[in-house]
């Protein structure tokens, strides 16, 4: 066992090493005891919701409440004083085919009669909602149960560590509590910068899912950008308006790294109103293109050795995990490249935050795909890092999902892609004591449209695995 080793150990058994951990809750009307309606004089639900609505982000002062369809054109959330209005969006629908065979019969003009099944799918785009298809063989809408479609309300402006009624009501409709949110408490002293970080834009992308391929119906009736597109640019627009002074892109920025995926990639993130650091993923490492040149000359200069930035009350650490077998999806940062992470992060006299696009893999046999960084190169990585600087929090992609997860005094947080379900980026917030990472989804209505589809991947799995708990996506760090 080396020394740091020892010392990793020696860090993990000393309970003082260990951040404190704030998280949000979110308790919906059905879930809430007897007392639910107890004190604001509101029916409270007891079953079928009459409004699915949830919680899907909450940090210190804000919450984000999501629905995947609405009862009704005109609604109304009021969160403690807070009162947004606003009116629902059209009804989101599903274009599916069978790995690009459209199986359902063709009725349509001339111009829809190309050999392309892409030619066939734009004709069922613009075709609209077919109640007569297979499921698996055209369009249909979701949520037809519901009048109106998806959507999300931001509520700022709310106090930290106080748990507010959130009372909902339509058009018409009476107002009932929907369910309770509890906001987190911030890390001590003052915030002194906000990071704001992108995953898995894979600009590019045609489609998404297996088991029948999910296409996006919006893009291909009507011309607007490909989804990867309008993803990103909305996601650069909501933070900046969040405040964001820095963008981190944690890879795969593109689908296969063609050049002209490259280009589009370097001059959507240039574009964003401040500075963009991006490291690579294994989807940026496929054709052998030099990848690094064809973004720079778009005016994103991306590093190749791990490389630090800092920002105030941060170190900012970097680190390519693009150099493994791009036929599995693999990562690779060798140990050498670990241990330079590990004197990066450990030579800053304040925390640091390690973005990496590869997850470290906590198993010697990965259980979870795709895979991360192999085994050895993971425990290598953090036992140098929880050495050198405990107070570091790692950040990754790669597996397009949202997780927390501890390695002795370190904490790692897996946050989703910008272009498929939930479909967000992440702010973090650095305060004088710790940081506070909150997810929130895109809140477009062209995006949610496409990201509310991308649920349906994997025969409905995907929207049940990738947006893990409340507390993967929210959270705040103080540093010990
Ligand atoms: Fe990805
Ligand atoms: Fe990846």
């Amino acid at each position: 066992m080396g020394a740091g080793s020892r010392a990793f150990l020696r860090a993990r058994r000393s309970p003082t090493a260990l951040p404190e951990v704030s998280e949000p809750a979110w308790a919906s009307s059905t879930a809430l005891g007897p007392s639910g309606s107890a004190g604001t004089g509101l029916p409270r639900l007891r079953h079928r919701p009459a409004w699915p609505l949830s919680a899907f982000a909450a940090d210190d002062t804000s919450v984000q409440l999501c629905w995947p369809a609405s009862p009704a054109g005109e609604l109304r959330i009021e969160v403690g004083d807070a009162v947004v209005e606003l009116e629902a969006s059209p009804k989101a629908s599903l274009l599916v085919s069978l790995y690009g065979r459209v199986l359902a019969p063709m009725s349509g003009g001339p111009e829809h009669q190309g050999p392309s099944s892409l030619n066939r799918l734009a004709r069922l785009a613009s075709a609209g909602p077919s109640s007569h298809l297979p499921v698996l063989a055209g369009t249909r809408q979701l949520d037809r149960a519901w009048p109106a479609g998806p959507g999300s309300a931001l509520v700022e402006g709310l106090s930290p560590c106080t748990t507010y009624d959130v009372v909902v009501s339509t058009e018409g409709g009476p107002r009932f509590l929907a369910g309770r949110v509890t906001t987190m408490r911030p890390p001590p002293g003052r915030l002194l910068c906000r990071v704001a970080v992108l995953s898995d834009v894979h600009i590019g992308e045609k489609h998404f899912g297996a088991l029948g391929r999910l296409w996006d119906g919006l893009g291909l009736a009507s011309g607007t950008e490909p989804y990867p597109v309008r993803a990103l640019r909305s996601a650069v627009t909501e933070a900046a308006a969040w405040g964001a002074d820095l963008y981190v892109v944690k890879g795969d920025l593109t689908r296969l790294a063609t050049a002209a995926e490259l280009r589009d990639a370097g001059s959507l993130l240039a574009a964003a109103p401040a500075p963009v650091e991006a490291v690579l993923g294994n989807h940026d490492n496929v054709l052998g293109v030099n990848m690094r040149a064809v973004l720079a000359s778009q005016g994103l200069g991306v590093g190749w050795w791990p490389w630090a930035r800092d920002v105030p009350g941060a170190r900012l650490v970097f680190a390519n995990t693009a150099g493994g077998d791009a036929r599995h999806n693999a990562g690779s940062l060798p140990t050498a490249l670990g241990r330079r992470v590990a004197a990066l992060a450990g030579d800053a006299p304040t925390p640091a935050i390690v973005f990496l696009h590869h997850p470290p893999e906590l198993r010697r046999y990965p259980t979870v795909y795709p895979p991360g960084l192999p085994y050895s190169q993971s425990r290598d990585l953090l036992e140098a890092l929880a050495s050198s600087n405990p107070s570091t929090l790692v950040s990754c992609g790669h597996r397009h999902r949202n997780r927390r997860y501890r390695y002795g005094p370190l904490v790692v947080a897996e946050t989703g892609s910008t272009k498929d379900y939930p479909g967000g980026w992440a702010g973090y917030k650095i305060y004088e004591g710790g940081v506070l990472q909150c997810v929130r989804r895109t809140a477009e209505p062209d995006v949610v449209a496409w990201t509310e589809a991308t649920k349906r991947a994997l025969n409905g799995q995907w929207g049940r695995w990738s947006p893990g708990r409340l507390a993967d996506r929210c959270f705040s760090l103080t540093w010990r």
